[in-house]
């Protein structure tokens, strides 16, 4: 074994940064043992330097982070403050100074992880990033790596643990969105300002982070349709269930059915209860993945919380020094394929729509008709009638959003149409 240590800055002390530094310290012998080289924690750096931070030792701690990745000895900068800047200067900054990077901002490499690419590739330096996405669950890797050989055509997950710790609440106890938050919020769950998580952008930057990576193809955070769960009623669950559903966030990637073109959306959506996602309760993470030669593969565990994902980064940063000592770098980027992005018109999927509408004859003919008209093949419809008014529930076969906005828009102008109370999309069927 070498002696002399690789030397790792920490960037960010925080829920992952001081888990990081705990796991070094007491998991020290093994990951030198595993790596070939002991590691050593040259400098941790934070925003308040009079914080207690227990087991760091206080000469370690610097509020100059800049300086800290400037140093010119450090092998290894572990980037966990989070957000755009300063992490990505910082980042760039490590590479030019001869630093590998190991980081779990999804949101920097969602919007920017192209050019942090080229920066690492062009210092022949590594970056990596397992815990950006679904915390402590092994998926990039897997992706970049172990399914290197195969053809990904889907991933479908729940890669975002407040909201499905919401839905799940909602689901098992009947309670409504704000009712299922405000408990989310009181354990822990849920931040004191929620949007990141409830609106999706978590979810959609994960989202953009997967399809790249099983698509070889460059899908920045734009490119990423995202719809939050706001909406999501207990009379959706109610539905949801009268169909053999239940409802989840999902982020899904996909592949055309002629290959020629990829999709990232982020939104509800209606799944079977057989379906192995359906059972992926509270906070936990969960990732279905479907390839040619592989067939299903199902990824689950803790999405977040300090611990798993400082596992996760623990792991790359054994990677990293590896790659160090034997003087190679891993995968990088791989966007070969530069599939062209498509919009969510061109989605395929099947829709839940429920109508209420007039209760008198002629009405469910008038709605089939327009379904008809627009190329939207009808699956199974169930009408309650209650005063002269009806609900009328549709399940659609697959067809693209793009045809299911004009028929939703077409039964809108019915005069027998009181309105579309709810549209969802109905996968992993
Ligand atoms: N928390 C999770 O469960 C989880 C799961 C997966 C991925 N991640 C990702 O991991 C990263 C860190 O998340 P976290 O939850 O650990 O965040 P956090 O608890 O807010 O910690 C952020 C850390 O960064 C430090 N910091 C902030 N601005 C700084 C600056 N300008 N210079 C130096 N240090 C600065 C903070 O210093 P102070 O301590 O002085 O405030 C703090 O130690 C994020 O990218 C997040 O998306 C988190």
């Amino acid at each position: 074994m070498r002696t002399r240590p690789l030397k790792v800055a920490l960037l960010g002390c925080g829920v992952v940064g001081s888990e990081v530094a705990r796991i070094m310290t007491t998991h020290a012998d093994d990951l030198a043992a595993r790596i070939g080289a002991p590691v050593e924690l040259a400098g941790v750096a934070v925003r308040r330097p009079s914080k207690v931070r227990e087991g760091i030792p206080a000469e370690l701690i610097t509020t100059d982070a800049t300086a800290l990745v400037k140093r010119g000895d450090i092998d290894v900068v572990v980037e966990v403050i989070g957000g755009i800047e300063p992490a990505r200067s910082l980042i760039t900054t490590a590479f030019e100074h001869g630093a590998s990077v190991v980081s779990a901002n999804k949101a920097l490499l969602a919007q920017d992880g192209a050019a942090l690419h080229a920066a690492a590739e062009n210092h022949d330096a590594d970056l990596y990033y397992e815990a950006a996405v679904a915390g402590a669950i092994p998926l990039i890797r897997p992706l970049r790596e172990s399914l290197a050989g195969d053809k990904v055509n889907r991933v479908l997950g729940i890669v975002n643990g407040t909201t499905n710790f919401i839905l799940d609440k909602m689901d098992s106890t009947g309670a409504g969105y704000q009712e299922a938050l405000d408990e989310a919020t009181a354990l822990g769950y849920a931040e004191a300002d929620p949007t990141a998580d409830v609106e999706g952008f978590d979810a959609a930057a994960k989202a953009a982070i997967l399809a790249g990576i099983a698509f070889h193809t460059r899908v920045r955070l734009d490119d990423v349709y995202r719809e939050g769960m706001t909406e999501v009623t207990a009379a959706d669950f109610a539905a949801a269930k009268q169909i053999g559903c239940t409802i989840k966030l999902l982020a899904i990637c996909e592949r055309a059915a002629d290959g020629g073109s990829v999709t990232a959306r982020v939104h509800p959506a209606m799944i079977p209860l057989t379906h192995p996602l359906a059972s992926v309760r509270g906070a936990y993470n969960a990732v279905f993945v479907e390839s040619d030669a592989a067939g299903q593969l199902m990824f689950y565990g803790p999405g977040a919380g300090g611990s798993p994902t400082a596992s996760a980064v623990l792991g790359d940063l054994v990677a990293v020094c590896r790659n160090r000592l034997s003087g190679a770098t891993g995968p990088g980027e791989s966007a070969y394929a530069a599939l062209p992005v498509s919009g969510m018109g061109d989605v395929v999927t099947r829709y839940h729509i429920s109508l209420d509408v007039a209760d008198k004859p002629g009405v469910l003919a008038q709605v089939a008709t327009v379904f008809a008209e627009h190329g939207v093949s009808i699956d199974t419809v169930r009408q309650q009638g209650k005063d002269g008014e009806a609900s009328l529930v549709v399940v659609t076969h697959r067809a693209s959003d793009a045809a299911l906005g004009g028929t939703v828009e077409a039964l809108r102008k019915l005069d027998t149409v009181r309105g579309v109370a709810s549209i969802m999309r109905v996968e992993g069927e």
